[in-house]
């Protein structure tokens, strides 16, 4: 038996490279290995997203993201969250067993009340939805960037919780980081995010790659000075889409032999070249809306089955 591997997206915002690499590149790099659950979490969306065009526009995105990066929905279950709205009533049951002190210590809540930005329930009850959504199919490992690291802890801790009152029903879930891509940098430096607008989106065209790249922030060493690779964000996106020069380019870089231009040029160059395939099978996925539909439905049936199973048991628990 395989173990089952479970991870989602969020539509709410252009995907990016930084969900590329730091997650769906994982999920890509072992869909044979494990038995592969990945969703769309539109749910988690709503805090933000509350325009129903700007979502379905997003989501469908995200969708067809996944498939173009090679994603096999004949291994995988790929599916909407909305689709299983089991999630939401163990989301509820699990409410009912978690303090609002914990919640509290939450990054995504913390920052939001640091930022004095307004806080919805749905923002502050985020950890919990997704601990639904880890526990409902008995996920094992869940990948994911460095960001998310806290959200699975709080899943194994409600996993471990609902154990010790009701008795053992869930997995234990790991989080499945990939150090190097933990947190992709944007192009100011900060981890790349949608709310940062510093992000190199998936579906970016070859010109507004371009333009976004030639705006990576800098300091002001002319070509012949040497500089420093491990302080330059180009350079760290250079260890993602350049690999096979970053021998050469390390050198160019000591040595002073390079310009930041000239660096950020054969950037540009890589990333369009890697990027390619994936516009080209998204183009052909707009082609043929039927199919993704017809994707999604089975997805969502498989995966239903699956939750109703757990929410059985779970409600045999705890007594409904
Ligand atoms: P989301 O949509 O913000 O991001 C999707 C995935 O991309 C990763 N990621 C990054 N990794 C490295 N560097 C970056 N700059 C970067 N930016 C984003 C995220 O860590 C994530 O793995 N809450 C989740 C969605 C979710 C989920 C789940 C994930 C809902 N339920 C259950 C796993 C399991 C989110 O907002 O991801």
């Amino acid at each position: 038996m395989k173990k089952r591997l479970l991870s989602g997206i969020k539509p709410t915002g252009n995907i990016h490279i930084g969900n590329y690499f730091g997650a769906m590149r994982q999920f890509l790099d072992l869909q044979n290995q494990y038995d592969c659950y990945i969703f769309l979490a539109d749910y988690h969306a709503l805090n933000q997203v509350q325009n129903a065009e700007e979502l379905r526009r997003q989501s469908d995105e995200i969708i067809k993201a996944l498939l173009a990066i090679g994603l096999d929905p004949e291994k995988i279950t790929l599916f909407r969250q909305s689709d299983v709205p089991e999630v939401t009533e163990l989301c509820w049951i699990f409410n009912c067993i978690t303090s609002m002190a914990a919640l509290k210590l939450a990054h995504a809540y913390k920052d939001a009340v640091a930022k004095k930005l307004p806080v919805n329930m749905g923002l502050f009850d985020y950890p919990v939805l997704m601990a639904a959504d880890i526990l409902l199919y008995g996920a094992n490992v869940v990948p994911v960037g460095q960001d998310q690291k806290q959200h699975v802890e709080i899943a194994a801790d409600m996993a471990r919780r609902f154990n010790h009152l009701f008795g053992e029903t869930f997995k234990i879930p790991q989080v499945m980081i990939r150090q190097e891509v933990g947190v992709v940098t944007g192009l100011d430096g900060r981890k790349m995010s949608k709310s940062y607008n510093n992000t190199i989106g998936l579906f970016d065209n070859a010109e507004s790659v371009r333009k976004k790249v030639m705006s990576i922030v800098t300091d002001s060493r002319g070509l012949h000075d040497p500089k420093d690779p491990e302080k330059c964000h180009i350079f760290a996106l250079h260890k993602l889409f350049s690999m096979d020069l970053l021998e050469d380019l390390t050198t160019r870089y000591k040595k002073g032999d390079i310009s930041y231009k000239e660096s950020k040029e054969i950037l540009a160059k890589n990333i369009v070249e890697f990027l390619q395939p994936i516009w080209t099978k998204k183009a052909e996925l707009d082609k043929n809306p039927h199919y993704v539909r017809e994707m999604l439905e089975n997805g969502a049936k498989k995966a239903r089955v699956e939750a109703q199973k757990t929410l059985k048991k779970v409600k045999q628990k705890i007594g409904l």
